[in-house]
């Protein structure tokens, strides 16, 4: 029995690594390889998931198909994780392929909700379930779960930091970078940061340079996007709330380019760089959204549908604009060089010795990591 869970320990090791290494192509497994659970299908259902791009964060390839592909496998269920890699065309064709292959739940991040409810209508015509997996699907009926996190939770997280990193700094200068104005996340993270940061503008605390949305997350976008705003205001910028960390490192990398002073730059998704911005002192904080909790969750309502069962996880309605989508939304953590040492060992943040490795390693002596 040790000796077994052992071998599927290693096992699930292997396994992520390879679906690390596989990256955005398909990654067919047919479920034998777990070791963990239930022998390998039966009449449980295959499951598809649908990962949306490697580029907007690079949680979706390092952390959430790893994670996904090793709970189906734990509870031997096929499941087929294919990346869109940004085209909503390759999406709409994974998913009639998945469909055609006899998936009977898909578990979708959309690249945008017209796209997204189309993939959803298909999926209903033929009595496939459909879970919205951490970005919701607007105007559709077709989806029937929702699991992600309090995502306007996550942007008061992105606020509140950027104020306690400005701190009393009169007149402090801000740039604002969204996420892409296709993903209703973004719409709800920039909701949360507004309600904290909007009443700083408003009062004249703070004066706000631009704000502007980055279509798809694009990381080089973004670059461009923030030196223009730089440009605009002869560089002068006191602090960035930059949606995730994939936006905030490309601030940092055009202040470093134009050689600029470190300024309060905000994150998400607690990456590797991200992680190590903060240490080195160029990002203020980030936030910490437990993606094995998201994946799990996931994972167990997509098993429950595949075998037909109702699932008894408890849910809260969302209304995505059609009718109330049962969800289950996690809770966020905001992480700043004082707290990152709270969340080293956890499966889904990065590890100490890949942050601490090479240059970063004596600014990690410095703060006591
Ligand atoms: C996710 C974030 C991610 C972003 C870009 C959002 O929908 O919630 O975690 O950084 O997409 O991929």
């Amino acid at each position: 029995m040790r000796r077994k869970r052992i071998w599927s320990a290693a096992a699930a090791v292997t396994l992520a690594m390879a679906s690390i290494a596989a990256g955005c192509g398909d990654d067919d497994d047919d479920g034998d390889s777990g070791g963990g659970g239930g022998g390998g299908g039966g009449d449980v259902g295959k499951v598809a998931v649908l990962l949306p791009d490697s580029k907007s964060s690079v949680r979706w390839e390092t952390v959430d198909r790893p994670l996904l592909q090793k709970a189906f496998d734990d509870a031997g269920v096929d499941a087929d994780i294919s990346n869109a890699e940004g085209d909503k065309s390759t999406q709409q064709q994974q998913a009639e392929q998945a469909i055609t292959n006899g998936a009977k739940v898909i578990l979708l991040v959309n690249l945008d909700s017209g796209s997204g409810a189309a993939i959803e209508a298909n999926a209903k015509s033929q009595g496939v379930k459909v879970i919205d997996y951490d970005r919701l699907t607007l105007d559709t009926d077709a989806n029937d779960y929702y699991v992600s996190f309090d995502n306007e939770k996550v942007g008061q997280l992105q606020g509140q930091g950027l104020v306690d990193c400005v701190g009393n700094k009169a007149g402090a200068q801000i740039a604002v970078l969204n996420g892409s104005p296709t993903d209703n996340n973004a719409t709800l993270f920039k909701n949360g940061y507004d309600s904290v940061i909007n009443p700083k503008f408003d009062s004249g605390d703070w004066k706000e340079i631009d704000d502007q949305s980055v279509p798809d997350w694009d990381n080089q976008k973004a670059l461009t996007i923030f030196e223009q705003m730089l440009q605009k205001n002869n560089n002068k910028v006191d602090g960035v709330l930059a949606a995730n960390d994939g936006l905030g490192n490309a601030a940092i990398s055009a202040l470093k380019q134009r050689k600029l002073p470190q300024v309060p730059v905000t994150g998400q998704d607690a990456t590797l760089e991200g992680i190590q911005n903060i240490v080195n002192g160029d990002q203020c904080m980030t936030v910490y959204k437990a993606i094995k909790k998201e994946a799990d969750a996931a994972a167990k309502l997509a098993i429950a549908l595949a075998k037909g069962e109702k699932p008894t996880d408890t849910t809260t309605p969302i209304d995505n604009g059609t009718h109330k989508v049962p969800s289950i939304l996690l809770e966020p953590v905001a992480v700043t060089k004082d707290t990152i040492k709270d969340y080293l060992g956890e499966v889904d943040f990065p590890k100490k010795e890949d942050i601490c490795a090479g240059k970063v390693a004596a600014k990690c002596k410095e703060i006591g990591l």
